[in-house]
């Protein structure tokens, strides 16, 4: 599998709708940071869904390196 490119050394911060599944970019391609805009078509990778149970402000990983994705959890403190 393609190792997906550093969008940002840093989380994106979002709003999320409770009840709605947003689409995490996983390969980094994407001009919608942090959401797929279908870039990765160009890759073997495919966006990670997430579902939103409660409408709040989340940090998505933009490093792509989160071990607790589409949301950061540090990993990027270590790039
Ligand atoms: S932005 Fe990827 S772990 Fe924080």
């Amino acid at each position: 599998m393609a190792a997906p490119v550093i969008a940002q050394k840093a989380p994106y911060m979002i709003d999320v709708e409770a009840g709605k599944t947003y689409y995490w970019c996983r390969c980094g391609l994407s001009k919608k940071q942090p959401l797929c805009d279908g870039s990765h078509k160009a890759t073997d990778l495919v966006p990670l869904p997430y579902a939103a149970t409660a409408s709040q402000r989340v940090a998505m990983c933009g490093c792509k390196q989160s071990k607790n994705k589409p949301l950061c959890d540090g990993s990027h403190k270590a790039l």
